[in-house]
């Protein structure tokens, strides 16, 4: 059934960190652009619901200067080049990056004819960025990492007087079940999961978008076909972008289409009817062997630790997937 008004504002009411109602909720996207992430920069960009202060980078998908030119590039496509970019960390915490170009190409971001950057990243880091935005904000600033979580880890620990500035994280990262880079671990928790247990351990209220949700989020040949129909130039990049994502995904695990896990941190922000969600306490395991970077989540809450994450579980496929055709039909 398709929400009233009255239910769409009150599931955003609900949401941890909401602003007061009728207001944009502010938010800082650390992203290492990657396909899924290029979404997620568009879906924020096109809503109403969300103020995006800036968007940081972090060494992830490809490697930081790729990932940075990338987040520039889109912006310049979306006509968003007042949106500030800082870039952050090259590398993880403690460990060596793994690097993984089979996904999103060399480039991070291959497949598609994007423009050339319009402008220059800043030349603070992202955690002086984040800090100055979260500073000046009038209202809680809610934070969507959609890569490793270095930077916010940085952030919290320079600047632990801003936590209380935080409202809330919504994040990609983490599985239920299965990972994807090792048998327990997901990609973005794998690369830093150091930095993931400090984020999971802020006290921060957390969205969490695991692979239990994301992989639900399929781009399949129909909505390509939707993209190309808008015969714009961004549905093109944007059909063009899925179909390089695909192959990968296609070969490796024959799906049809390529999940665009990074779109769903930012949908349930914005329509948190899409994603069916379960409250429980998350935890990292950071110790080496089988299950480094798994994200342990306490369903029945027998560790008697605080809830701290709304986890997502299931996908109103159909539903987001108009979301975000529609949110790119909003540009040229
Ligand atoms: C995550 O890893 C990256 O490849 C994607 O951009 C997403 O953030 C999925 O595991
Ligand atoms: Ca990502």
């Amino acid at each position: 059934m398709t929400p009233t008004d009255a239910e769409r504002a009150a599931a955003l009411a609900a949401l941890p960190g909401a602003p007061p109602p009728g207001t944009s909720r502010p938010v800082i996207l650390d992203c290492d652009p990657g396909h899924d992430d290029a979404l997620a920069i568009l879906l924020a960009c096109a809503s109403p619901e969300l103020d995006v202060l800036a968007v940081t980078t972090v060494g992830g998908n490809s490697g930081l200067a790729n990932t940075t030119r990338n987040a520039l590039r889109v912006l310049t496509l979306l006509g968003r080049t007042d949106v500030p970019v800082a870039a952050g960390s090259e590398r993880p915490l403690l460990r060596e990056p793994l690097v993984q170009p089979d996904f999103h190409g060399e480039s991070g971001l291959d497949g598609a004819d994007l423009p050339d950057a319009g402008f220059a990243a800043r030349s603070e880091a992202a955690v002086e960025l984040m800090a100055s935005l979260v500073r000046a904000s009038r209202m809680p600033v809610t934070l969507v990492p959609t890569g490793p979580m270095t930077n916010v880890a940085l952030f919290l620990r320079a600047f632990p007087s801003l936590r209380d500035r935080i409202g809330a994280i919504s994040l990609m990262g983490g599985s239920l079940g299965a990972g994807n880079t090792t048998a327990s671990a997901e990609f973005n928790i794998w690369q830093d999961p150091e930095a993931a247990a400090i984020v999971f351990g802020a006290g921060i209220p957390i969205l969490m978008a695991g692979l239990d949700v994301t992989h639900q989020a399929l781009v399949l040949p129909g909505d390509v076909d939707r993209l190309d129909g808008l015969g714009t130039r961004t549905g093109r990049v944007f059909a063009d972008l899925m179909r390089f994502f695909a192959i990968h995904h296609r070969a490796r695990y024959g799906w049809e289409g390529p999940p665009i896990h990074d779109a769903v941190a930012v949908a349930v922000l914005v329509a948190p009817w899409v994603v069916t969600r379960r409250a429980m306490r998350v935890d990292v395991e950071i110790d080496d062997g089988l299950t480094r970077g798994r994200t342990v989540g306490d369903e029945e809450g027998r560790s008697g630790r605080p809830v701290n994450a709304e986890v997502g579980v299931e996908l109103d496929r159909a539903r987001f997937m108009d979301l975000v055709i529609d949110a790119v039909a909003t540009f040229a």
